[in-house]
């Protein structure tokens, strides 16, 4: 079951990079988020290779939402990926780690006009979510004296198999331009007239968590017939078509996965057929992948404090990370794989439900599972959390943030650490009256 970048040492402990899992937690401390650099490389390369063996031009903007760690996105810089950014901060953090702006897309419904300033000052590439932002950018670009790069986020309209939080591509779903009642076309035509902008590209997102290829080959087939229409009516060349991200990792044991190579094949196919048949100029395809990339490069680690016998019924097993630190199985329901780090070959022989300190009955990270006989001081480790897990974590109960390890090979550092009093208490105020 273990995935092909883990292995077990002769303790029987997890192995991670070239590092044991047990001796890591001994050294940073526990909740810990440990990150594997290598998998992250193999992901991102094997990801581009898939689209760019099948099309002459293709950009990899990684998703910040799913870990927007600094050394993370360094990562990603280093191996010359671009960034999808959705908030000022993640902008500025692409920026920061040497993303040039131009490679940079930004994304969602509500962008305030620092963040779209910040955007067109550094020709990033807007997708443009509704008429009224349309409008905004139009004028910010003209104050700044610049051209805002821009495309549309349309609405593709389409079910995919996921959970419905992330099923962002139907058509009552918050994104992008309705196409149906004609808005889509009706958002180039108007951008056409705007001086102060410059229409690039085209962009959808059809959910999250996909493990079967025809939502893509869906998306592909509206995206490029948008493509067309907008050729034929109004004359524009769109430069950038814009895919979104969503190929999905498998979390449960009997998962299966979705080859990037099958995505990349049908949609490119679509592609070509389209830009063939149309007598199209052939657009940069720009790819906005986050789970697949960092998905399975890292676990959290946490300290099994104590177990609660109940007869005929589960044991709980208490660890010291809880919804705060990963908050996926408490949002959604999700299944992460869990397993005892120092015990990984004996049998999962005793049912449990493993639990986090916190004071809610929705503080759990798995429930009915198979582990090894659990004792006070076992070492869990969660998988598969590298996306959506400290990027989303909370300080609930006030519980510090874990900390997080990258790995390489043999060498190990803090690449953000864990949360203090001092940090969690430095932004309140006591008011003079209450002195
Ligand atoms: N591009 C856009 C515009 C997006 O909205 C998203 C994710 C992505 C790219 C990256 O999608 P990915 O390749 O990672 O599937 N918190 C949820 C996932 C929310 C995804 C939202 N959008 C979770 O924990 O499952």
């Amino acid at each position: 079951m273990l995935k092909e970048h883990f292995s077990v040492n002769s303790l029987g402990h997890l192995v991670i990079g070239n590092l044991d899992a047990v001796e890591l937690a001994e050294r940073f401390g526990t909740p810990l988020y440990v990150v594997d650099e290598q998998r992250i490389r193999e992901r991102y390369r094997r990801y581009l290779r898939a689209f760019s063996s099948r099309w002459p031009e293709v950009r990899i903007h990684y998703a910040l939402k799913a870990n927007s760690n600094m050394a993370v996105v360094k990562i990603l810089q280093s191996e010359g990926a671009g960034a999808d950014v959705s908030s000022e901060i993640e902008l500025r953090i692409a920026l920061n780690v040497g993303i040039l702006g131009e490679k940079i897309v930004f994304n969602g419904n509500y962008k305030t006009h620092r963040e779209l300033e910040l955007a067109i000052l550094n020709d990033v590439l807007i997708n443009v979510d509704s008429f009224q932002e349309l409008e905004t950018i139009d004028k910010i670009a003209r104050r700044l004296g610049k051209r805002a790069r821009i495309g549309f986020r349309i609405n593709p309209d389409i079910r995919a198999d996921t959970h419905p939080y992330i099923a962002v591509g139907l058509r009552e779903s918050k994104f992008g331009f309705d196409v149906p009642s004609g808005q889509a076309l009706a958002a180039y035509e108007r951008a056409k007239e705007m001086p102060s902008v410059e229409v690039l590209g085209i962009h959808a997102n059809v959910g999250s968590q996909i493990l079967d290829a025809s939502p893509f080959v869906e998306e592909a087939e509206k995206i490029m017939g948008i493509v067309s229409e907008v050729k034929e009516k109004f004359d524009i060349d769109i430069k950038f078509v814009d895919f979104g991200g969503g190929i999905g990792i498998p979390y449960k044991p009997g998962d299966k996965e979705l080859p990037p190579e099958e995505v990349a094949e049908k949609m490119v196919n679509v592609v070509k057929r389209v830009v063939h048949e149309e007598g199209l100029e052939k657009p940069m395809l720009l790819l906005e992948p986050g789970r697949f990339i960092v998905g399975d490069s890292c676990v959290l680690l946490a300290r099994v404090g104590y177990i609660k016998e109940r007869p005929g019924m589960p044991d709980w097993v208490a660890v010291d990370a809880g919804m705060n630190a990963l908050m996926r199985p408490a949002l959604y329901g999700a299944y992460h794989h869990i397993e005892l780090a120092n015990k990984m070959n004996q049998r999962n022989e005793l049912l449990v439900n493993v639990a986090g300190p916190l004071c809610e009955s929705g503080d759990f990270l798995g429930k009915d599972r198979r582990l090894p006989k659990v004792e006070q001081g076992d070492l869990a480790v969660v998988f598969d959390v590298g996306a959506y897990g400290l990027a989303m974590a909370c300080q609930h109960t006030a519980q510090p943030r874990p900390a997080m390890v990258l790995v390489n090979g043999e060498k190990a550092e803090i690449v953000r650490r864990r949360e203090t009093y001092d940090d969690l208490t430095r932004l309140d105020r006591i008011p003079g009256w209450l002195k």
